[in-house]
């Protein structure tokens, strides 16, 4: 799918996944929804852990569903959470995903309204470190 006929459809799954998050210690829950090359979305919330460093992302979360799925390419990603500001991916999720991405893939950042932003993850991750400085 191009173009960004899949918001609608990343925004729901998102919503819906954030509605599951686990964040007991933080208060805020996170959705993601990941579009797979094949088409298929896949979504995740974030899961805190009382050892606090243990906890994960949505992206993380959403990552693993699409990759336990068989899917190892990333055509798209929207981050929604709650409120007036957008939301946008921590450091170590813009790594997670450029491992299954590439620079111009588009990240769709949201508030709790819907879209706000869209950029790519080579934005967000210059220079990234991925797959094809290792030759892959
Ligand atoms: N969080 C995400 O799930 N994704 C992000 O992109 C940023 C932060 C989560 C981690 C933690 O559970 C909560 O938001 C507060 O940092």
């Amino acid at each position: 799918m191009t173009g960004d006929n899949h918001i609608p459809a990343l925004i729901a799954a998102a919503q819906k996944a954030r509605t599951h998050a686990y964040a007991p210690y933080s208060g805020f829950t996170v959705g993601a929804a990941l579009l797979g090359a094949g088409g298929a979305i896949y979504s995740g919330a974030n899961v805190e852990n009382a050892a606090y460093p243990q906890g994960q992302c949505a992206e993380a979360s959403a990552l693993g569903q699409m990759v336990s799925d068989g899917e190892h390419r990333l055509s798209a990603v929207l981050v929604i959470a709650g409120g007036p500001l957008l939301i946008t991916p921590c450091g170590g999720c813009r790594q997670r995903l450029f491992e299954f991405g590439s620079a111009g893939t588009p990240v769709h950042l949201c508030a709790e309204h819907g879209v706000v932003q869209t950029i790519s993850l080579g934005e967000l991750l210059p220079l990234g470190f991925g797959p094809s400085t290792l030759g892959r």
